[in-house]
C-alpha cells in the first residue's frame, strides 16, 4: 500500500490573532495537490486551534501540540486528549524535541501520552530523533529505537500513526540533516518496525522528517525513498509552506 505524503505544519508557540489568521489566509488561497497525493496538517497553539479549524480549507487539518497523559481532572493548565476529541481536533503531536528537552518528558511518559490519544480516537504525529552528541557519540539509532520501543510497547494499532523523525541539532538550527542522513534514519527505523512490531506496520506507517525543512530543501528530502513527508516548524509559517506541500509531487514522477 502506497503510504500518503504527509506535510504537518508545526507553529509552534508562535502568532497572534491576526497573525494566524493571515497564515490561514495564504492556505486558503493556495493551489496545492489533491488530497489523494498529500496530506497537510497545521498544529497552531491551543488557544488559536477552534479558531483555525473554523476558518481552514476543509482538505487541511489541524493537530494540537500536545496533550495530557490521560483522562482530565486535577491538572492544572493541561488540556486531555478528551477535549480535543470533544473539538474535533483529529491529530495531536507528541513527544517533540522541545518537550522531551524543556519539559522532561521521557519516552515512557511520550509513549503512555500516544497509546492514551490513540484510544482516544486522536491520530498522533510522534516524534523521535537525538541530539547532536548522541548523533557524535554512533547512537543515534539506539536513540530513535529506544523511544519508538516506549511507543510500540503500548500501542498496537497503527494505523493513526505518523512517526515524525526530527534530529534535535536540526531543529530550529537551519542545519538541515542531508537526505542521505535522513534516508539512512527512516530506513533503520522501517526496519526497526519489521523486526519489532510486524512487516505490515513497517510498510504502511509513514515515517516523515523535520528539522529546518524549506522550500529549498524539501524536494530532494521529499524524493528519499523513505521519507514520507515533512513536520516543519518555522517555514510553516512562511509561504513557502505551499512550495514544501507541493513537494508531494515528486513522489508521483518516482
Ligand atoms: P524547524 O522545526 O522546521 O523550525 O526546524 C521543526 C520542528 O520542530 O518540528
Amino acid at each position: 500500500m502506497a503510504r500518503k505524503f504527509f506535510v504537518g505544519g508545526n507553529w509552534k508557540c508562535n502568532g497572534t490573532a491576526e497573525e494566524v489568521k493571515k497564515i490561514v489566509n495564504t492556505l486558503n488561497e493556495a493551489q496545492v495537490p489533491s488530497q489523494d497525493v498529500v496530506e497537510v496538517v497545521v498544529s497552531p497553539p491551543y488557544v488559536f486551534l477552534p479558531m483555525v479549524k473554523s476558518i481552514l480549507r476543509p482538505d487541511f487539518y489541524v493537530a494540537a501540540q500536545n496533550c495530557w497523559v490521560k483522562k482530565g481532572g486535577a491538572f492544572t493548565g493541561e488540556v486531555s486528549a478528551e477535549m480535543l476529541v470533544n473539538l474535533e481536533i483529529p491529530w495531536v503531536i507528541l513527544g517533540h524535541s522541545e518537550r522531551r528537552a524543556l519539559l522532561n518528558e521521557t519516552n515512557e511518559f511520550v509513549g503512555d501520552k500516544v497509546a492514551y490519544a490513540l484510544a482516544q480516537g486522536l491520530k498522533v504525529i510522534a516524534c523521535v530523533g537525538e541530539t547532536l552528541e548522541q548523533r557524535e557519540s554512533g547512537s543515534t539509532m539506539d536513540v530513535v529505537a529506544a523511544q519508538t520501543k516506549a511507543i510500540a510497547d503500548r500501542v498496537s494499532n497503527w494505523s493513526n500513526v505518523v512517526i515524525a523523525y526530527e534530529p534535535v541539532w536540526a531543529i530550529g538550527t537551519g542545519k538541515v540533516a542531508s537526505p542521505a542522513q535522513a534516508q539512512e534514519v527512516h530506513d533503520e527505523l522501517r526496519k526497526w518496525l519489521a523486526k519489532n512490531v510486524s512487516a505490515d506496520v513497517a510498510a504502511t506507517t509513514r515515517i516523515i522528517y523535520g528539522g529546518s525543512v524549506n522550500g529549498g530543501n524539501c524536494k530532494e528530502l521529499g524524493g528519499q525513498a523513505d521519507v514520507d513527508g515533512f513536520l516543519v516548524g518555522g517555514a510553516s509559517l512562511k509561504p513557502e509552506f505551499i512550495d514544501i506541500i507541493k513537494a508531494a509531487e515528486v513522489k508521483k514522477s518516482a
